[in-house]
């Protein structure tokens, strides 16, 4: 028997610097394209750390990667004193840090910079060498097995229990583990189960879709070979990851062939929508999640609350894109490079875009259902719903977790018979088969599959 385990766990708190610029024409356009919040992000997590700070009783905080907008030296050195309060009151942090954390010379995206008036100039940026020890502090200087390539490291938690903090950033084209980490992986697995301790993990991108489509469309944000890997781990004696990256706040498990279940606990960014950290406690018989907010962050929320307020932001850019491609394909192509479409691509496809986002203001489930003759499917009570607003709100949906839409609520219902129906039509057509399982994705994304994704609790004995 050992004393049960508490800990804290914070991800993707991305933060930016107000040295590097919070107002001008600069600062707008990029806060304007962003998803997370931007100058807000240091009142944000310090109301997070304010919060750890009240609860005396608990002495651990995980940070699974992405701490700094953009890897600027800056943002690093703006957060480090943030992260020392916790310290200073006697917790004790593990960090991993991700791709957001680093630069590399020469790469076009995710370059540091400063933002000063309408210009963008160069910032001092961080490489990948330079984290090691910017955050020494912060578990590494507690490892008692430490992976050099990777800058993964295991730590003993308290008796009976250890944690694997996974590196798995590779080279910004690849992440995942190689087969030199795997093999140290395993070792520590193994090593701690003949020790009988218990052994957990934490990566910074996500080991299970957190939602259906994920793959489908992100799958280069996916942990490289995320299914194999998955099993191996969970076969080995793995059965807990925690993980961040998506900004999204999810709950998934899987069984291997050989019975052993796994669990990857996707936790939303601190500084996105939804905002939110999570607590743990892991005992001999049970492992429990819970999810926790602040209420407020010392800034203007305008009235808002704290979910009002990332949320807002949040749907800022999603509404931009929407409104942009029905009216403006200057401005669509402008918003669609920050997902990395070209301004080329773009104009290549203006009539296709402006159709659709035409559409999606006017086509109502209602009138798509009569379109394609499913209106039998069509409660009265949804036929007047817009596209649009669909679109918004399953994006906003897969964001905060705990999907509502399950198969039986008259929104699946009628999404389901036109979605079918569509893949129906593009089935019988070359060019278009291979969209059809992603509609099939997308259905699924309508609702949350098991678990909850905000608390759980896990029976260990089963
Ligand atoms: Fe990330
Ligand atoms: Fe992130």
């Amino acid at each position: 028997m050992s004393a049960p385990l508490d800990f804290y766990l914070i991800t993707d708190l991305h933060h930016y610097a107000h040295s590097l610029g919070i107002t001008g024409e600069a600062y707008e356009k990029k806060n304007h394209r962003e998803q997370l919040c931007l100058a807000e992000t240091g009142p944000i997590i310090d109301a997070y750390i304010d919060k750890i700070l009240e609860d005396k009783d608990t002495k651990i905080v995980l940070v699974a990667g992405d701490v700094s907008n953009n890897g600027a030296m800056e943002s690093h050195l703006d957060l480090i004193p943030r992260l020392k309060r916790l310290k200073d009151a006697g917790k004790r942090i593990f960090l991993i840090t991700a791709t957001h954390d680093y630069y590399v010379e020469g790469n076009d995206v995710g370059k540091p910079v400063k933002l000063v008036g309408a210009e963008e100039i160069p910032a001092e940026y961080t490489q990948r060498e330079q984290l090691l020890d910017l955050y020494h502090e912060f578990g590494l200087d507690e490892a008692i097995s430490f992976h050099e390539e990777s800058h993964s490291y295991c730590v003993q938690l308290q008796e009976g229990y250890r944690l694997l903090c996974l590196n798995d950033d590779g080279d910004r084209t690849f992440c995942g583990y190689s087969k030199d980490q795997t093999d140290w992986i395993l070792g520590q697995i193994y090593k701690a189960k003949s020790d009988g301790e218990y052994i957990f993990g934490m990566t910074h991108h996500p080991t299970l879709p957190p939602m259906p489509l994920y793959p489908v469309i992100s799958i280069h944000d996916m942990l490289g070979d995320w299914d194999n890997t998955t099993t191996v781990l969970a076969d080995a004696g793995l059965e807990l990851m925690f993980t961040g990256h998506t900004h999204m706040h999810n709950i998934g498990l899987k069984t291997t062939e050989k019975g052993n279940r796994y669990y990857d606990v996707n936790t939303s960014s601190l500084v996105g929508y939804p905002s939110n950290m999570r607590k743990v406690r892991i005992d001999d018989n049970k492992i429990e999640i819970h999810s926790i907010s602040v209420d407020s962050f010392d800034w203007d929320l305008k009235g808002m609350t704290v979910d009002e307020y990332t949320k807002h932001h949040f749907s800022f850019m999603i509404n931009a894109i929407l409104d942009a491609a029905a009216e403006d394909i200057e401005r669509f192509a402008d918003l669609a490079e920050s997902f990395s479409m070209r301004h080329e691509q773009t104009y290549k496809l203006k009539a296709p875009i402006m159709f659709v986002g035409k559409g999606l203001r006017k086509w109502t489930l209602g009138s798509a259902g009569k379109l394609l003759g499913v209106s039998k499917y069509i409660d009265p009570s949804v036929k007047d719903i817009v596209a649009r607003d669909i679109i918004l709100e399953l994006i906003q949906n897969a964001f905060r977790g705990n999907e509502p839409y399950y198969p039986d609520t008259p929104v699946y219902i009628a999404v389901s018979a036109i979605l079918d129906k569509v893949a129906k039509i593009l089935s019988h057509f070359k060019k278009t088969k291979d969209i059809v399982p992603v509609l099939d994705a997308l259905k699924r994304t309508f609702y949350n599959a098991e678990p909850d994704d905000y608390e759980l609790t896990i029976d260990r004995k089963k």
